[in-house]
């Protein structure tokens, strides 16, 4: 998860009460349905330094300047996973899931961010937790890249270097080839969006007059990675690969169609950006015209989005093997006059007012709510706008910022959502895979440090052992991921 929002600490825990039962969905998750839970590599594992890693830009923004961290921390040990993954996988046994979703550390692979130079220490760091998740009978579902740029690839230019692509096709090859026969399922690159239009840190992230530079080279990384696994890897190791992509339900404020238009514009700037040129090639229609507006009366004698090449159309389009997706909460949206213009701006662009509303329970990251109807629309949306695909729900999650392993409201909010999930499933007949829970333990989240958990086990910080606990909510998701099943019995 990564959001740069001030966090804001909120005791508005409402009663929601735990749900009640009856309106649960009731009907197992088929047996094939995958239950898991995620984590990424720079939020956990610690070790930055360690066995030949060397620095990425996540080394850089929150490693060398806590300041910009709100509690003052780092993540220079995190979870120390480096050195207690096999406590992190007996969690994972004792949950019952099938699947651990992690992300590898590129420069502890490859500490000249190059191909040239094999580090075999960081090797074996995935190699022996991939190989302790087997013994498990867990299966790996694996994240080429979640945020941690080599810092000397950054120091060349990052994604405005036109060898960009090509690095992480290297990086990949690489991957494929040292854990390729262990893993079925592939994540390219983490949550473009945010990288691509955040850009309130230094490091790889942007935003203004690059973001949709930053979109186009994004989305050319994945496809050269993608074709990398398509040529020279798929026939033997049969896996799938796709891009993880993120964002919110918007549901339109009221039943105006100027407000319907204003939510199916959001949804193609957040999803669309990234989902069409995958799925159909080429951006969003309502993408060109929008940002060609602005961008003309911005003074600039282009449209600031790049047009595409039919060449990079069809590079790009028919690369995501499944949807991977993560989502957490929902935003109302109201149509608005045409924001003034003034510098770039990528959510001027969207042109529309989006807001949550205050009844609705906040986790203690502001903009997470607790909007479990806004998963099934998300669901449905994604099925009717992308040729019905499979999907693997990538992230989800509820953060607080307290030491109580009694985590109620997190229980219901995994229990609710993977309602509606069940539901989309069920009733709208929307092809999901799989679950992946955000978090399987507490860990450094960004810019908020420690202070926004979102473990369904708790991670003991003031410690050197980094002691871990499971939370209530973790007995609770044990059951779903054993029986299947959300209530206290499903009807078969
Ligand atoms: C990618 O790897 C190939 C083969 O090792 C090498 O020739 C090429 O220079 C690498 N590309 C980049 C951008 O590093
Ligand atoms: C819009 O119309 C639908 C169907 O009539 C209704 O269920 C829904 O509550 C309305 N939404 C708003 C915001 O008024
Ligand atoms: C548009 O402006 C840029 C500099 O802002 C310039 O390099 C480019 O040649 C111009 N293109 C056209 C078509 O005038
Ligand atoms: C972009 O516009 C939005 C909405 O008006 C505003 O909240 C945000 O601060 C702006 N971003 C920048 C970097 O100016
Ligand atoms: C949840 O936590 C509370 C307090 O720690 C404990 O008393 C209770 O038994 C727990 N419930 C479950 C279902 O584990
Ligand atoms: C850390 O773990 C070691 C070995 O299990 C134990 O001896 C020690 O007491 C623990 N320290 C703390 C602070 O929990």
């Amino acid at each position: 998860m990564l959001r740069f929002y001030r966090f804001i600490f909120c005791a508005t825990l409402l009663s929601i009460g735990s749900a009640d039962d009856a309106k649960l969905n009731n009907k197992k998750f088929p047996k094939n349905f995958l239950f898991g839970a995620s984590t990424s590599a720079f939020q956990i594992e610690g070790a930055w330094n360690l066995d030949g890693k060397t620095e990425s830009t996540c080394d850089k923004t929150f490693n060398k300047q806590p300041s910009i961290v709100i509690d003052g921390s780092d993540a220079t040990v995190a979870c120390d996973s480096y050195h207690k993954y096999k406590e992190d996988v007996a969690i994972l046994r004792e949950l019952g899931v099938d699947h651990y979703r992690f992300s590898l550390a590129w420069t502890r692979i490859l500490p000249t961010g190059y191909a040239n130079e094999i580090n075999e220490a960081g090797v074996k760091y995935y190699k022996n937790l991939i190989r302790e998740l087997k013994i498990n009978q867990i299966q790996p579902i694996v994240t080429l890249y979640h945020y941690d740029l080599p810092q000397s690839l950054q120091d060349k230019g990052g994604f405005s270097n036109p060898l960009f692509p090509e690095w992480f096709a290297n990086y990949s090859r690489v991957c494929f080839e040292l854990f390729g026969d262990d893993v079925s399922y592939w994540l390219t690159i983490n949550e473009p969006y945010p990288i691509c239009s955040m850009g309130s840190l230094s490091g790889p992230f942007v935003e203004g007059i690059d973001t949709y530079i930053c979109a186009l080279r994004y989305l050319t990384a994945h496809a050269a990675i993608w074709h990398v696994y398509d040529t020279e890897f798929r026939s033997k190791q049969k896996g799938r690969v796709a891009m993880v992509l993120n964002g919110e339900w918007a549901e339109p404020a009221s039943n105006t169609t100027d407000d319907i238009t204003a939510a199916e514009t959001r949804m193609q700037f957040m999803w669309g950006i990234f989902a069409h040129p995958l799925y159909y090639g080429d951006w969003p229609e309502i993408m060109k015209t929008r940002i060609a507006m602005r961008s003309k009366l911005e003074g600039f004698n282009q449209s600031r989005l790049p047009e595409m090449t039919q060449e990079e159309i069809n590079y790009i389009k028919g690369t995501n093997d499944f949807f991977a997706l993560n989502s957490y909460t929902t935003v109302l949206v109201k149509a608005i006059q045409e924001p003034e213009i003034s510098s770039p701006n990528s959510t001027k662009d969207i042109g529309v007012f989006a807001y949550q509303r205050d009844d609705w329970l906040s986790s203690s990251a502001s903009w997470l709510k607790f909007v479990p109807w806004g998963m099934r629309k998300l669901l449905k949306w994604i099925k009717d706008e992308y040729y019905n695909p499979n999907i693997i729900i990538t992230e989800n999650g509820w953060a607080d910022s307290t030491d109580q392993l009694d985590d109620k409201v997190r229980e219901s909010y995994i229990k609710e959502y993977l309602s509606n999930i069940r539901d989309a499933m069920d009733e709208d007949e929307v092809n999901v895979m799989a679950y992946s829970v955000w978090s399987l333990m507490d860990n450094f989240e960004w810019v908020s440090g420690y202070t926004a958990k979102f473990g369904i086990t708790y991670v003991d910080f003031n410690s050197p052992n980094r002691t871990r606990t499971r939370k209530n909510s973790s007995y609770y998701y044990e059951k779903v991921c054993k029986t299947h099943c959300l209530v206290e019995k499903c009807e078969d």
